[in-house]
């Protein structure tokens, strides 16, 4: 018994250890709440779609796997030439040129190892990113083929994940993590087949540590999880809480709530570091425990081994030296190291997975406003727009439109009237099938625009909205949109809209910086420069949704003056808010709550003294009170 005590010493370190961790295994509760992995999609499935991506790049998979045999034959071979060396340099009868040709093979071996990890790094870094910029290209295609409904429900932070993060995770699977797996594995195999070979005996022995390996991976399992489940909702919460608020920082710090917000964010900020430290401790037991075990088998080799060799003692039968003892303590970290990298590994390819699928949920979508087969190509329209009996929800149920009817002759200007929420930028929306309606026909040159390609329908629309959005970039970009147009074409178009006048005294004029969403310009101007990317694509039909905002007088004037000459051009659809901007239209529809209630122009409508006139008085009277003030 005696004679064995660091064997028991080291058993009975293993099982205090296991014991301990055992018990935490079962005290700690498991949440079975959601981690993000639970997926409907199967595995194979997931891994079938993912593959057709990679399969134009089949080439560089297959020198990848002949590259990788030369890392695995390194960890198999070169124990058993460094055990082959030992042995001859222990016989202490040797030619030089026996160890020398020997050194010079591993030397030989590890190079090749070396420049075949570094040859499959960067091939598998620049297949995966290829891989991953086709996904990324799919899926931003695919949102843009969206309808407005469908787009409604995706909230961008949502949609950006989508793009760049999941793309990612998916990436560092096809670039890391699926070659180390099939690696290990091929190591794991490699390495017990060659240590069976030389000594089952003390292959045994190292065995006889898998089964705990197995124990603490499993243990290890429930606490990562826990981990990683922490620190991924922390992260998810802090992204959306500063997302949502450096959007609105201004009117945080308009109504003086930065000191509430700070402490919200902190305690969001701490919830995420507990999770992080918690993360760590978690992988910060994990690794030393496996190192033990490892430690602990070659302590059992040596004790054992040494003790076999030096009383030259057969084990079970065999017979151990000096090489082999050797061999087997270089074997021993090349069996650990993959098995605990494989643990690791787990839940990363888990949440590539789960990635996939949530990426593959977006490609799946069908877009719901899409082009029929028979679709037909307009390349030039007149104009003449007829809404039938139109009826339109966004949500069933709820109708927005309620059988609006009306007649736009080619070239004419018609003006939408109503409260707000009454349904005109909802009507301007539906002539560019940015919806499908419900019930009724919108006719486009007598033509039911269901029938007309979508693209083919939109070309025809100059559409200036409510809110305008101006891309980062520079004014320019900003006006030709992405089609060419030489400089004098586009600076006669801000002449045409009097937008000249205040892109000449920028400092870089047209070539001046626009920042995102086009927050360094002011309203007024942001709408001069909506006009002229309208007016420089020479519409056949322009929708123009005035903004609410308000505009000093001078900017005012200059675009009453661009309205005027831009009605000459085509049909024309306004939603005025200044019932000033109208008086000239050839027609003027009244809305109210999702219905047409008066209709005709100026003069007609306010003879009538119905709505219309009422609007207008208001206005005219609020105008000479601020007049007279
Ligand atoms: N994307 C949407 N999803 C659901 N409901 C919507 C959507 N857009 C508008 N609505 C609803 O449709 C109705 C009409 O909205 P619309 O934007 O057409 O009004 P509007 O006449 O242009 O108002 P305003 O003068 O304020 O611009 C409103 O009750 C609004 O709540
Ligand atoms: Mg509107």
């Amino acid at each position: 018994m005696k004679q064995y005590l660091p064997l028991w010493i080291v058993g009975a370190i293993i099982g205090v250890f296991s014991t301990a961790l055992l018990v935490a295994y079962a005290l700690v509760k498991d949440k079975k709440e959601s981690m993000g992995f639970e997926r409907t999609m199967k595995d194979g499935e997931l891994m079938k779609r993912l593959l057709k991506y990679a399969k134009p790049y089949w080439f560089s998979f297959v020198i990848v796997g002949l590259v990788m045999l030369l890392s695995i034959s390194y960890s198999i071979l070169s124990p058993i030439l460094i055990s082959r060396i030992e042995k001859i340099v222990e016989s202490g009868n040797f030619a030089y040129s026996d160890v020398l040709w020997r050194v010079i093979v591993y030397a030989a071996i590890l190079i090749g190892s070396l420049v075949g990890t570094y040859v499959q790094a960067i091939v598998l870094q620049k297949t995966g990113q290829r891989i991953i910029s086709h996904l990324r290209e799919d899926t931003f295609t695919h949102i843009e083929s969206l309808s407005h409904a469908q787009l409604s429900h995706l909230p961008v932070g949502k949609l950006v994940t989508r793009v760049s993060n999941d793309t990612n995770a998916i990436s560092m699977m096809f670039t890391g993590m699926l070659a180390n797996l099939v690696k290990n594995v091929f190591v794991i195999v490699g390495v017990l087949v060659a240590m069976l070979c030389i000594n089952y005996m003390l292959t045994l022995m190292v065995l006889c540590f898998v089964p705990f390996i197995v124990l603490f991976t499993i243990i290890f399992r429930k606490f990562s999880r826990r981990a990683y489940r922490q620190v991924k909702n922390g992260t998810t919460d802090i992204n959306t809480y500063l997302s949502e608020h450096l959007s609105g920082m201004k009117v945080i710090q308009v109504f003086n709530r930065e000191e509430r917000k700070m402490r919200e964010f902190d305690v969001k900020n701490n919830t995420l570091y507990r999770a992080q430290r918690g993360q760590i401790f978690v992988f910060g037991i994990f690794r030393p425990v496996v190192y033990m075990l490892h430690i602990s088998s070659v302590l059992c080799l040596f004790f054992l081994g040494s003790k076999g060799a030096l009383e030259n003692r057969p084990i079970l039968g065999q017979v151990v030296d000096g090489a082999t003892i050797v061999a087997f303590y270089m074997f021993v970290s090349r069996f650990f190291s993959p098995i605990q990298n494989l643990a690791e590994q787990f839940h990363r390819l888990q949440s590539a997975f789960a990635s996939a699928e949530k990426i593959f949920t977006v490609l799946d979508i069908k877009p719901d406003v899409v082009d029929d087969e028979d679709a037909i190509e307009l390349d030039e329209i007149r104009g003449e727009i007829e809404f039938k009996d139109v009826w339109f929800a966004y949500n069933e149920g709820e109708w927005v439109l309620k059988g609006v009817s009306f007649h736009i002759n080619a070239k004419d200007t018609v003006a939408f009237v109503g409260a707000t929420g009454s349904g005109k930028t909802t009507i301007l929306s539906l002539l560019c099938r940015n919806y499908d309606i419900q019930q009724g026909e919108i006719l486009l040159d007598g033509i039911n625009i269901r029938r007309i390609k979508i693209a083919s329908l939109r070309k025809h629309f100059g559409q200036m909205l409510q809110d305008v959005f101006l891309f980062a970039g520079t004014v320019r970009s900003n006006i030709v949109l992405r089609d060419e147009f030489s400089d004098e074409q586009v600076l006669e178009a801000c002449r045409y809209v009097n937008a000249d006048k205040f892109i000449e005294r920028l400092a870089d004029g047209l070539n001046e910086e626009v920042r995102e969403r086009g927050n360094n310009f002011s309203a007024g101007q942001r709408q001069l420069l909506s006009f002229a990317r309208t007016i420089i694509h020479r519409p056949e039909v322009m929708i123009l949704d005035e903004a609410t905002a308000n505009i000093d007088t001078e900017t005012e004037l200059l675009i009453q003056d661009s309205l005027n000459k831009m009605m000459n051009i085509g049909t024309m659809l306004i939603v005025a808010h200044r019932l000033s901007t109208i008086q000239h239209a050839d027609n003027i529809i009244v809305l109210s709550d999702g219905k047409i209630i008066e209709q005709g122009n100026h003069h007609e409508l306010l003879h009538q003294k119905g709505r219309y006139y009422e609007l207008y008085t208001l206005q005219f009277n609020k105008e000479q009170l601020q007049k007279g003030a």
